[in-house]
Parts: structure tokens; C-alpha cells; sequence
């Protein structure tokens, strides 16, 4: 594993994910096509994925709004006070309905996000909705891993992925997917091997529970559908044989296109696999652990499949690029990817502040030193408070 919680690996984490949006919308035709045969068959026809170029396709409503989030990060600056933060978070997402043409955004995300009233106290939030375990939350989150991307800031993580989730996602289903896609790419930044994710998910979900308790805002609703998110998980999770956070996963000895796409819709909400806020990261963390470090095995399970193909996509293409960096990507597949610039200064914004914190709390590891002297030239550049 090229793993080191390095420069290129948060460019990577930002633009693969992009990538993979891209390529699991296909501009609109690949996110809505149900069979994952049939766009198996037509990735095939184009020569493969080797063969693809991307240019001229647009990246989807997840990447526009997982730039919002990493830019409403940076822009708080290396030491972010949380209501302040929020109200960032709650401004970038309103913003950034103005550039959702051609990007199929969830309904549910337009209305929520324009109904924010940033520059009002609390206006970063909104009520209880039993109707928001959709996925919108979890496609978007994965940036706030490479924020707080050490174990000491986990409290930071838990809140700002929650409090961001249900800017637009006020249900347990919904917040907590974004939750688990920003606790995975910390994860994959600390070089966590990727089975023992899950069991951390699980250790991770009762200071998550403490955290709506203690916030007083809807808790008995949010406490009343908090079962689903957690049992779903749970039953996923012993599926693979990875309960224990030890063990090795196992997959079932036929497990192709049609077997995946199957199993999909039946760890799904409502039929369509990745839609939901347990099922977006599910799914992706599925791909993640079967392709290893294989990106074109990654982008058969996670980008290309009858379910909501994007949203698996961003999300595990930014594990994916957190663990392994640019590792066997063809340079010729992203050269025309839409918003590349802005997401590598971003990537190399959000490095420079997670890198810069660390080195303030604990001054004298070694590694911490050396990446300090890297990032320098960077900070002066792109940081600001
Ligand atoms: C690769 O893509 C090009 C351009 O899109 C196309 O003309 C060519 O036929 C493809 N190659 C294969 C082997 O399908």
C-alpha cells in the first residue's frame, strides 16, 4: 500500500473522486440505468475503461457539492470556531445550487440548501425530517476525513460531518452515511487497513448518539429512527465476516455483474442500491474491499452498476485515492475532467491545514517534521484565514 497520509494522496482522495462521479453519472445516462450488465456492455463497446476519455462529461451534483464542502473547510480557516464553520458550510451549499444544470441534484438537497439562512444565528440549521435518509448527505462528506484526519480530532469529525449532513439530511439514515464517508477516508489517510473500517464504524456510532443528545436539537426524533442506519450496517458486516474488525472479508465464489448488482438492491432502502445514506458507503466500502488495489476492479464494482452509480463512485474513489494515491490510473482518463484545477488547490489547502494542526499539538514526530517542511511553500499560497 502506497498509504501515508501524503500530498498526493489528498489530490488523489479530491480528484478521483471527481473522476468517479464522472464516469458513474456519464452524464445522466449511466447514474439512471438500472442494469449494470448493460453499462458493463457499453463501457466495453468504448474500448473499455482503459480507452475512455472523459472530457466533455460533466462531473454531477455530488461532486459540486463535495467541492462546497472542502472549500467551506478551507475557507475557516486552521483553527475553525463550529458555528462559524457551519454557517461557511450552510453558504457554500446554497451557492452552489446555482451550478446544478446538466448535474441531476437530489430534490431534496436544492430545497434544504436554498431554505439555509447562513448569515442568521442557527440559520445553518433545519428541522426533523423523516423522508431525508437519501444519500445527498454521504456523497459529499468525504473531504471532512481529510480535515480532521487524525484520531485526536474524531470529536471534530463526528460533529462537522453530522451538523454539515443535516444541513440538508435531518434523519439518522441520512447524516450518519455522511458521518461513515468522512470516518472511512480519515481512516484511509491513518493507513487503517480497509477491514476494519466497518467494526470502527460500529465503535464510532454510540459517541455519534451521545453527540445528537448532547446538541438538543430534535433528539427524541432523531433517537426514534436511529435503529435502521446502525442495524443495516450490522447485518452487512457479518455478511463479510467482518464484525470482529479482524478478520479477512469473504465474498460469495460467484460475485460478478448481475451477483453484485442483486446484492445492492438487497442492502438497499428502496430498490435502488446506493441511494440511501447506509447504502452509498456500504456499497462503496464493498468495492473498496474487493478491489484492493486495483483501480479498474474498483471502478467495475463501485462506478459501474444498476444502482446510483455516481454517488458509490465519488465516495469510493476518494478511499481509493486516499489509500493508493494515483497508483495504475491512466492519466488519459481524467485529463478532461471538469474542475480539475479547483480540486487540486483545494486538495493541497485542505493538506496544508490538516498537516499544519497536527504539528502544533504534537511537535517532534519525526514524519510530522518532514511533511511540514513540504507544505510550507504551500501555506503561504493557498491559506487563508
Ligand atoms: C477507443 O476510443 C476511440 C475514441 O473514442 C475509438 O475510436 C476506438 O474505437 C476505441 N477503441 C476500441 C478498442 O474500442
Amino acid at each position: 500500500m502506497s498509504c501515508s497520509g501524503l500530498l498526493e494522496n489528498y489530490v488523489a482522495a479530491m480528484v478521483l473522486s471527481a473522476v468517479g462521479d464522472t464516469l458513474g453519472y456519464c452524464n445522466r445516462k449511466w447514474e439512471f440505468l438500472l442494469s449494470g450488465q448493460e453499462i458493463h456492455r457499453q463501457v466495453a463497446k468504448m474500448g473499455g475503461l482503459e480507452n475512455i476519455s472523459i472530457e466533455g462529461w460533466k462531473v454531477s451534483d455530488d461532486t459540486v457539492m463535495h467541492l462546497a464542502t472542502a472549500e467551506a473547510l478551507v475557507a475557516a480557516g486552521k483553527q475553525p470556531v463550529f458555528p462559524k464553520l457551519y454557517s461557511l458550510i450552510a453558504q457554500h451549499y446554497k451557492d452552489c445550487m446555482d451550478d446544478m444544470a446538466g448535474r441531476a441534484p437530489g430534490s431534496t438537497c436544492v430545497q434544504n440548501a436554498l431554505s439555509l439562512q447562513p448569515d442568521q444565528p442557527e440559520g445553518w440549521r433545519i428541522p426533523f425530517n423523516k423522508h431525508e435518509g437519501g444519500c445527498g448527505a454521504a456523497m459529499r462528506s468525504m473531504c471532512i476525513g481529510l480535515r480532521f484526519c487524525h484520531p485526536e480530532q474524531l470529536d471534530s469529525l463526528i460533529q462537522v460531518s453530522i451538523e454539515s449532513g443535516r444541513m440538508t439530511h435531518h434523519h439518522p439514515s441520512g447524516y450518519l452515511g455522511s458521518l461513515a464517508s468522512a470516518l472511512f477516508t480519515a481512516y484511509a489517510v491513518q493507513c487503517k487497513p480497509p477491514h476494519e473500517w466497518g467494526k470502527g464504524l460500529m465503535d464510532v456510532l454510540p459517541l455519534a448518539k451521545a453527540y445528537i443528545k448532547k446538541s438538543g436539537y430534535f433528539v427524541k426524533d432523531n433517537l426514534n429512527h436511529w435503529s435502521y442506519f446502525e442495524e443495516q450496517w450490522k447485518k452487512y458486516l457479518k455478511i463479510r465476516g467482518i464484525s470482529d474488525g479482524v478478520s479477512a472479508p469473504t465474498f460469495p465464489s460467484a460475485y460478478g455483474v448481475k451477483e453484485r448488482d442483486e446484492f445492492y438492491v438487497s442492502v438497499s432502502y428502496s430498490g435502488w442500491g446506493g441511494s440511501s445514506g447506509h447504502d452509498a458507503p456500504m456499497i462503496a466500502y464493498d468495492a473498496v474491499l474487493g478491489a484492493g488495489n486495483s483501480w479498474a476492479e474498483l471502478a467495475n464494482r463501485a462506478f459501474f452498476h444498476g444502482g446510483d452509480s455516481d454517488s458509490t463512485a465519488a465516495i469510493a474513489a476518494c478511499w481509493w485515492g486516499a489509500m493508493y494515491g494515483f497508483k495504475g490510473v491512466n492519466t488519459a482518463l481524467y485529463g478532461g475532467l471538469e474542475f480539475r484545477e479547483r480540486l487540486e488547490k483545494i486538495a493541497n489547502d485542505l493538506y496544508a491545514i490538516s498537516q499544519l494542526e497536527l504539528s502544533f499539538k504534537h511537535s517532534g514526530g519525526s514524519r510530522v517534521m518532514r511533511q511540514n517542511k513540504v507544505i510550507n511553500i504551500q501555506l503561504e499560497a493557498g491559506v487563508s484565514n
